[in-house]
């Protein structure tokens, strides 16, 4: 594994009102990595990601992909700089088909602008037709060519995760970052969510950092683990080391662990 630094959440605090969400919270994701934030509801895993895609401002702290800060990004620069997320609740046009979300997830960050598009006609038309051809990639290495052509709306849960990831993958991303991918899935929809998270990595070499609860999921597929609680960084390490570790223990795997 290379281990550059790809992505840097350098030392980042941020509060709301009275609450302090993150306390000078440091991790760093080797590139072609696949990282996890794991603790308990309301920890701050979810602000983590906000704060990378510029949703939100870290107080104190900085954010750098490769080296360059984001901080003074807008989310939608973030985007164009290699950054692409799935939500914890899904966020597809649900009236939209699989292939035109999927053909969004690229217009919105590569393609040319309406502009460009009026005076260079020639070139978006060669434009559509690679994108178009991307996105059938995504979806034959997702395996949803079946429902290519239906609404999000009227698909099953299970299978509408899966396109949200393949929305985020037709970004082209250099880092992916997965905000609960299995939440709400059965034991076979997560196994499915696993392999394509790991064949992401393995065929696309995309820097992964996920936010996961299932922790069978974390722990087969993570190389490095941030364990927060309250905000607060209490581990970091193998997934081994994470398990081990006395504090994990207590703060977070509680009685299922003991
Ligand atoms: N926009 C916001 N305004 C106020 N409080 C927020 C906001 N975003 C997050 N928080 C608070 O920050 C804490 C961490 O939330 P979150 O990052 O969503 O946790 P997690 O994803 O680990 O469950 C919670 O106390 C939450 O209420
Ligand atoms: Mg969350």
């Amino acid at each position: 594994m290379n281990t550059n630094v790809q992505l840097d959440i350098a030392d980042i605090s941020i509060s709301f009102g009275g609450i302090q969400a993150l306390t000078e919270v440091s991790f760093q994701i080797p590139a072609g990595g696949l990282a996890a934030i794991i603790g308990p509801n309301g920890a701050g895993k979810t602000t983590i990601f906000n704060c990378i895609c510029s949703v939100y401002k870290p107080d104190i702290g900085d954010i750098l992909l490769d080296g360059e800060s984001l901080k003074a990004l807008k989310p939608h620069k973030v985007a164009e700089k290699g950054i692409a997320r799935t939500f914890q609740n899904i966020e597809l046009f649900a009236e939209l088909t699989v292939i035109d979300n999927l053909m969004l997830g690229r217009h919105l960050h590569n393609g040319s602008g309406i502009l460009s598009g009026a005076l260079f006609y020639g070139k978006a038309v060669r434009e559509e037709v690679s994108h178009r051809k991307r996105v059938e990639e995504i979806i034959d290495f997702l395996e949803i060519e079946q429902v290519r052509k239906k609404k999000v709306i009227n698909l099953p849960y299970g299978i509408q995760k899966r396109v949200e990831l393949g929305r985020a993958i037709a970004m082209d991303p250099k880092v992916l970052l997965l905000d609960e991918p299995t939440s709400g899935m059965n034991v076979e929809e997560t196994e499915d969510m696993a392999r394509f998270v790991l064949d992401i990595k393995e065929e696309m070499g995309t820097t992964i950092l996920m936010v996961e609860h299932d922790m069978g999921v974390v722990m087969d597929l993570a190389e490095k683990i941030m364990v927060l609680d309250f905000g607060l960084k209490i581990a970091e390490g193998t997934p081994e080391e994470v398990q081990n570790n006395p504090k994990v223990i207590q703060a977070y795997l509680g009685e299922d662990a003991v």
